[in-house]
């Protein structure tokens, strides 16, 4: 009976370990400070690990929350560059099953090999997008935050996108994303963000995408001068306002919202 049981635990992790698409970062553990993700405080039941794949590259890692069809985070590496916005919005194949592409596409593409309730089953798409009130798409990780055309193409997907109050992502977020960011990041060589939603009590499109209660960011930067320092934002998405926090208390706080344990968003050696 014992043997039963061990072999059925070997097994499984066996089989967990064969899926690792699925599972891990191992692809793209070079969006993390020191390749360390954040820590298990504020993984959801049903999550997904994305390594965001366009054109052939990684650009940068996404965990999604495929109850709440947004993301909990993204993170990257801070490379501001200038360039024009995205029209075509995609979404995530690997989010079907393992056995579609690791890269993101449009729905049109998508759609030759699924049905729209096959990925609608799976994740958010464009339709639950439509119709808002005082909402919008509203990117975790900034399309200007990034450095080539490439990369910004691929924050225009939806398993980067939370619905946003509208004057918040237009005004003080907006100016958090230009104005902070580049202040705060003036004597870095490498700045890693991972910048993430708290799931509110709300819903659009009949309950299938939540609308978060909370925006946040943090950042982690080795400067010139190789000493490490961080910084950290958090704003209600009901309110205009976005509070300058340390880490340390940004941590503090999705420890309280999350209630899953101590929440660490980088590596140790990340100063709070
Ligand atoms: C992750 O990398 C491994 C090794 O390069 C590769 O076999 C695997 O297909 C990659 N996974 C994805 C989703 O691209
Ligand atoms: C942005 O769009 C404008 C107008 O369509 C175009 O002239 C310009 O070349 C584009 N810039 C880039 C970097 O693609
Ligand atoms: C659609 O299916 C074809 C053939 O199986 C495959 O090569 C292609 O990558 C698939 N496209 C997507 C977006 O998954
Ligand atoms: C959005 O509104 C249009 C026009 O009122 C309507 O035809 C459409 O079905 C609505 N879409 C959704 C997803 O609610
Ligand atoms: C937050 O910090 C940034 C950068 O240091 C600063 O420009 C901004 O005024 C601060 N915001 C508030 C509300 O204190
Ligand atoms: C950047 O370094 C300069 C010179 O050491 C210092 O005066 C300035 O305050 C630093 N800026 C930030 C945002 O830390
Ligand atoms: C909402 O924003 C106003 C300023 O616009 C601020 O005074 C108030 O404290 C904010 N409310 C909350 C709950 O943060
Ligand atoms: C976050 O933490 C700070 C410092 O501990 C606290 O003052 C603030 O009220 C908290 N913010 C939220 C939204 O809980």
């Amino acid at each position: 009976m014992l043997l039963l049981l061990l072999l059925q635990v070997l097994a499984s992790c066996l089989w967990l370990g064969h899926s690792e698409v699925m599972t891990s970062f191992q692809n793209c553990s070079q969006f993390f400070f020191r390749a360390t993700p954040p820590n298990n405080g504020l993984l959801p039941n049903s999550a997904a690990y994305i390594c965001q794949r366009y054109n052939n590259q990684y650009h940068y890692a996404t965990l999604y929350n495929r109850v709440m069809r947004i993301p909990v985070y993204s993170a990257y590496l801070y490379q501001p560059g200038s360039g024009n916005r995205s029209n075509n919005w995609m979404v995530e194949p690997q989010l079907i099953s393992g056995n579609y592409s690791p890269s993101m596409a449009t729905e049109h593409t998508l759609r030759k090999n699924v049905s729209l309730q096959q990925i609608m089953n799976s994740q958010a798409v464009n339709n639950d997008y439509k119709n808002l009130t005082g909402l919008n798409r509203g990117h975790l990780n900034p399309h200007c935050h990034q450095p080539n055309p490439n990369s910004r193409i691929a924050t225009f997907t939806l398993t980067n996108i939370v619905p946003q109050n509208e004057i918040l992502n237009g005004q003080y977020w907006n100016n958090y994303e230009t104005v902070t960011m580049a202040s705060e990041s003036q004597n870095c060589t490498n700045t890693y963000v991972v910048v993430g939603a708290v799931p509110g009590n709300n819903y659009i499109a009949n309950r299938r995408v939540n609308i978060p209660s909370y925006i946040w960011s943090g950042a982690c930067c080795e400067t010139q001068h190789k000493t490490l320092k961080s910084w950290a934002v958090i704003a209600l998405n009901a309110n205009n306002t976005v509070t300058n926090l340390t880490l340390g208390q940004l941590e503090g706080n999705l420890t309280q919202f999350y209630r899953n344990g101590p929440v660490s968003l980088f590596h140790t050696d990340c100063p709070r």
